[in-house]
């Protein structure tokens, strides 16, 4: 998702999705000033052909240097970044795919229409995967979710990718989409909404001292990497879930250095080797 997005209309339709009721004029203002034209898949039957970028690259980076074979994207709209993640054994999640999946399915490319709770509860059965990435409902209670049920699914030398991890701005920080349409009203500049999924990184910090973390900030949107290794120097932020839960743009500010920036290339590179030897 993330920000600039020529993907500004999953943003929508995830956000009306939550249930949230957003006005047809907030709704047409919001289009008229952040879409970009959409890509228009191309290419036979609906198979969504659309360009690689950052997501798909570190994944095949860490696929490669691992030798995953399996692999679980919750959120995968055009499949944008699955079709082009190269894992022999992959599960997709989404309960609105833009494409057929039926076209696509076979023995070791499954498709789940539905949401992550419902597979994560009906229909995961024990699989273990390699590499999960995260970029389904961009609202840190579901992500949070997405993220426990996700470790459960993994092994000592799983990677979890989490997208949208860093916000561009205080409006695009907003668990909302009608809080990233003041930015016009107000002055802001950008486009960008990546909801607040910025606490995960807290809720990951503050209650997971033994899952290592690194957030990629160049070459695309902000990535979170986690792995299983210790933290040596575990020290809580917050100490509260509620309270990462009640977290606004100016405390993470306050707090930036929890974010553990890291280069796209130094980053993979760390977690490669932090898992060589297991
Ligand atoms: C940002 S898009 C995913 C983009 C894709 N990962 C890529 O890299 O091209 C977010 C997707 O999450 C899906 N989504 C929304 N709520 C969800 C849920 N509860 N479980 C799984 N997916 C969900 C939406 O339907 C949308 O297609």
């Amino acid at each position: 998702m993330g920000a600039g997005l020529p993907d500004i209309c999953n943003s929508i339709e995830t956000v009306r999705g939550s249930g949230k009721n957003w006005g047809n004029a907030m709704f047409k203002s919001f289009l008229k000033n952040n879409q970009k034209k959409q890509e228009t898949p191309k290419g036979e039957g609906s198979r969504p052909l659309q360009k690689a970028h950052f997501s798909s690259r570190r994944l095949n980076v860490l696929a490669e240097k691992l030798g995953a074979k399996s692999y679980l994207e919750i959120g995968v709209h055009r499949g944008r970044t699955f079709f082009h993640t190269s894992v022999a054994m992959k599960h997709a999640v989404d309960p609105k795919f833009k494409f057929d999946p039926a076209e696509f399915e076979d023995e070791t490319t499954r498709f789940f229409a539905m949401t992550s709770d419902d597979y994560f509860r009906n229909h995961a059965d024990g699989q273990k995967f390699d590499l999960v990435f995260l970029d389904g409902l961009h609202v840190f209670e579901q992500t949070f979710r997405d993220f426990c049920s996700a470790l459960t699914l993994t092994h000592d030398r799983s990677v979890i990718i989490i997208d949208d991890t860093y916000p561009s701005d205080v409006y695009s920080a907003c668990p909302d989409l009608a809080g990233a349409s003041l930015r016009d009203q107000y002055g802001g500049t950008g486009r960008g909404w990546h909801g607040d999924i910025f606490k995960m990184i807290f809720a990951i910090h503050d209650f997971f001292p033994m899952l290592s973390y690194a957030t990629i900030n160049t070459g695309g949107n902000p990535q979170t990497l986690v792995w299983r290794q210790a933290r040596q120097d575990f020290k809580p932020v917050l100490n509260s879930l509620e309270g990462v839960s009640r977290m606004t743009w100016f405390d993470l500010q306050r707090h930036l250095d929890t974010m553990n920036f890291i280069e796209e290339k130094a980053g993979l590179d760390r977690v490669v080797a932090a898992l060589a030897d297991k």
